[in-house]
């Protein structure tokens, strides 16, 4: 069944100027875009998006990571979507990401580390509207 998850090209890779062929790999993988657009986060809109992760040692690292500059928001629909774009953008690990995987490729380390994939159907829904209205 089709499903949808929230896709970010974290700051890090947006720096790096790797947004170009993050995208292109998510119109190779057929992924329909349903929204698409560059924000900034505030640390309070990252610490809002990372509210599961609070409490937890990477956390003030991480949100201060993600409101650090420009990030691409993407909301991509397809078949298994969830499971097929953490297939892509691989372990968040990126020592541990397989060959051919977007943190394999372009991750520096556990923190920065390119992309944000949904985890679950449930999460996905959740997070694009997180970010995005109807209309967007
Ligand atoms: O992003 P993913 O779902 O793969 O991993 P997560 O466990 O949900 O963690 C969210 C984000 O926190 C990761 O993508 C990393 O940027 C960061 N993180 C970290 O800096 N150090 C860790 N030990 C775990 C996660
Ligand atoms: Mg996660």
């Amino acid at each position: 069944m089709k499903n949808r998850t929230l896709a970010i090209i974290k700051p890090d890779a947006v720096r790096a100027g790797h947004s170009g062929k993050i995208l292109d790999r998510i119109i190779q993988e057929n992924f329909t875009i349903l929204g698409l657009k560059q924000t900034w986060m505030s640390l309070e809109k990252a610490q809002g998006f990372y509210e599961v992760h609070m409490g937890k040692p990477f956390f003030e690292e991480l949100t201060i990571f993600m409101s650090s500059g420009p990030c691409i928001l993407l909301a991509l629909e397809k078949e298994s979507a969830i499971d097929a774009w953490r297939e892509v953008i691989g372990a968040t690990d990126p020592q541990k990401a397989d060959a051919g995987t977007i943190r394999e490729e372009f991750a520096n380390n556990m923190g920065e580390n390119a992309v944000h994939g949904s985890d679950s159907v449930e999460n996905g829904a959740k997070e694009i509207e997180f970010f995005f209205s109807n209309s967007e």
